[in-house]
């Protein structure tokens, strides 16, 4: 099987470089494609996002234009060069978006303003901000009986837990609530996902658990003749949109053994998204143009990912439309790498724990490998790099579940540097490794241009070394795949609970740090919700957005 194979995959070779190559062109080597990484490259292509964002509304988010123009200048950049067969590729999916607001002036201690959270789905308030009492509702609000009759007509204040926040939500509706309002039970802020859009949910936001019971204590001395009157609006955008995943491979190459890379064009709803995902972005799609002056022997394909904030959207549906053929075209992967997010401010240089070493989650055969030839460049350029956990929390999920060796750079999101990282890499401990993670200020002055320099090198160095060769990485071998493809979707089941402690998860692929995300993941799959698809979306959505209303 072996031996046939590779000599099949050898023949493909010659045919593919006498017929789609450039034979007055080097052989790509890693030294001469690092050299044509430039910072000013690098830095140009962020303002063009920046750009971007600005003329829509500062935003790249999926579906809306922002989106549709990143994708657009992707494609043509790309095209243009002559040198990669260029495809955007659709799909659709339901987008939904929301802001809201929560205040109390009735309350004898004077007016209190909260920070509510639209969650995923809920209706809104139809342009109206309600004024109503807000009544407590019994227990956890998961049976009729909780709901005193007091709610009808007015705001149901509901403690988190024991059901899901859809089934909340029918409740109150069905107790004739005007709007609910779910506090957490540990501290922190709730965020969450109704699992899908529908007339049966009263339209719902969630608070901390700290608001919850100052609500709470301040309706104890309220009276029905004096009640507590909040002020509650929830703007909710709830539809399906159109949108692309770009494919740009190498015309060159043995298309039989290729590798693939990339990153995600998507930015959040409430920034520009300028380190994540601009600066893996604009670091693959730098390292393709440098690449477009050489020859290659494995093709090369790298993919910008659709709509990655709602759940890895683009590169599941990428994924899934290979596999409808099969293994054929999943097996022509030699392997993946991810980059999302590789210029954070207070950055380190993490690479995924391809090997398991430091987080017990190993890729599949193969990713210790690159992993080892991540590490190893950042030790010949003097620097210290340090395990990133590679659980599936990023569009190299799909793949990894398929037993396609993979890996990747990530320099850090909302977690805080330890004192330790802070020795190894300077920058302040304690501080967010991307204080504007998802925030509107992910914008070009929130990149580090060394680390998105020497990241990037990193990527034209493994780039240059798999378009050559497969040393070090193992044979396609099918039987394999399938077991590490098993063994990775029971981990990936059984962990969705477990990771929020780690330091490197991409945490915009969990919960973003708020307790819930995994809540959410938990619901929908036991509302038999595809999970892959949707587990993010409770922690990203609603989180801060900003839009004027009167
Ligand atoms: C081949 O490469 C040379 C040098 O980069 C370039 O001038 C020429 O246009 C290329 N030809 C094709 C067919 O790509
Ligand atoms: C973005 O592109 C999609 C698909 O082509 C289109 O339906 C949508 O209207 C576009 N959005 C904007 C705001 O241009
Ligand atoms: C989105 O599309 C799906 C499938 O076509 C459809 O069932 C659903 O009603 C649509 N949702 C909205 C909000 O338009
Ligand atoms: C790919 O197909 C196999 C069966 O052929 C299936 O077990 C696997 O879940 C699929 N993976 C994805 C990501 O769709
Ligand atoms: C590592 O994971 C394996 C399988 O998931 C488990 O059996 C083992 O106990 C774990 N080891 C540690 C040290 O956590
Ligand atoms: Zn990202």
């Amino acid at each position: 099987m072996k031996t046939t194979a590779a000599l099949l995959a050898g023949a493909a070779a010659v045919v593919a470089a006498t017929a789609g190559g450039n034979c007055s062109k080097p052989y790509v080597t890693s030294e001469a494609l690092q050299g044509l990484v430039r910072l000013e490259d690098l830095l140009a292509g962020s303002q063009t996002l920046q750009d971007i964002a600005d003329a829509h509304g500062g935003n790249r988010a999926f579906g809306g234009g922002g989106h549709n123009a990143t994708v657009d200048w992707l494609y043509d950049t790309l095209a243009a060069t002559g040198y990669f067969d260029v495809v955007k590729q659709p799909f659709v999916e339901l987008f939904s978006a929301g802001s809201a607001t929560l205040s109390s002036s009735s309350s004898s201690s004077g007016e209190k303003v909260y920070t509510p959270k639209p969650l995923t789905y809920t209706p809104g308030t139809d342009g109206q901000t309600l004024s109503r009492p807000v009544v407590a509702v019994a227990e956890l609000g998961c049976e009729a009986a909780d709901f005193p009759a007091g709610v009808a007509g007015n705001i149901a204040l509901v403690l988190r837990g024991d059901c899901n926040f859809a089934q909340k939500a029918s409740l109150a509706k069905a107790a004739g609530a005007a709007a609910a309002i779910v506090y957490n039970n540990v501290p922190g802020g709730v965020a969450g996902t109704l699992g899908a859009a529908s007339d049966a949910h009263a339209p719902i936001v969630g608070i901390s658990q700290e608001e919850g019971e100052s609500i709470l204590s301040a309706l104890a001395s309220a009276s029905p003749e004096t009640p507590l009157v909040l002020d509650l609006f929830i703007e909710s955008i709830v539809e399906n949109r159109t949108n692309y995943n770009v494919i740009a491979e190498t015309k060159q190459g043995d298309k039989d053994n290729v590798l693939v890379l990339g990153g995600h064009s998507d930015s959040v709803y409430e920034g520009p998204g300028i380190n994540d995902d601009g600066s893996g972005s604009v670091g693959i799609w730098a390292v393709a143009r440098a690449l477009t002056g050489f020859r290659v022997k494995n093709a090369v394909r790298f993919a910008f990912w659709g709509a990655e904030e709602f759940g890895k959207l683009g590169s599941y549906y990428y994924v899934k439309q290979l596999n409808r053929t099969g293994e054929t075209e999943i097996a022509k992967i030699r392997a993946y790498l991810n980059f999302d997010m590789i210029a954070s401010p207070n950055y380190v240089y993490g690479i995924y724990d391809g090997d398991g070493s430091a987080f017990n989650f190993s890729g599949p055969a193969g990713s210790d490998q690159i992993e080892r030839d991540f590490e190893d460049f950042f030790k010949a350029n003097g620097l210290p790099s340090v395990p990133s956990v590679f659980s599936g929390r990023s569009d190299y999920a799909g793949f990894i579940e398929n037993g396609i060796p993979s890996g990747g750079l990530f320099t850090g999101a909302e977690v805080p540097k330890t004192a330790e990282e802070a020795r190894l890499f300077g920058g302040e401990a304690g501080a967010p490794l991307d204080a504007n993670y998802h925030q509107a200020g992910d914008t070009v002055a929130n990149l580090d241009h060394g680390a998105f320099l020497t990241n990037t090198k990193a990527i034209a160095n493994s780039v240059a070394k798999y378009a050559m060769s497969w040393a070090g990485l193992p044979d396609v071998h099918l039987p394999q795949r399938r077991w590490s493809a098993d063994r990775h979707r029971a981990l990936h089941r059984s962990n969705a609970r477990g990771l929020a402690g780690h330091g490197h998860a991409h945490a915009h692929s969990g919960p973003c740090g708020e307790v819930g995300g995994f809540d959410v993941r938990e619901k929908v799959r036991e509302r038999g919700g595809r999970e892959g698809e949707r587990k993010r979306v409770g922690g990203t959505i609603g989180k801060r957005v900003y839009i004027r209303f009167k």
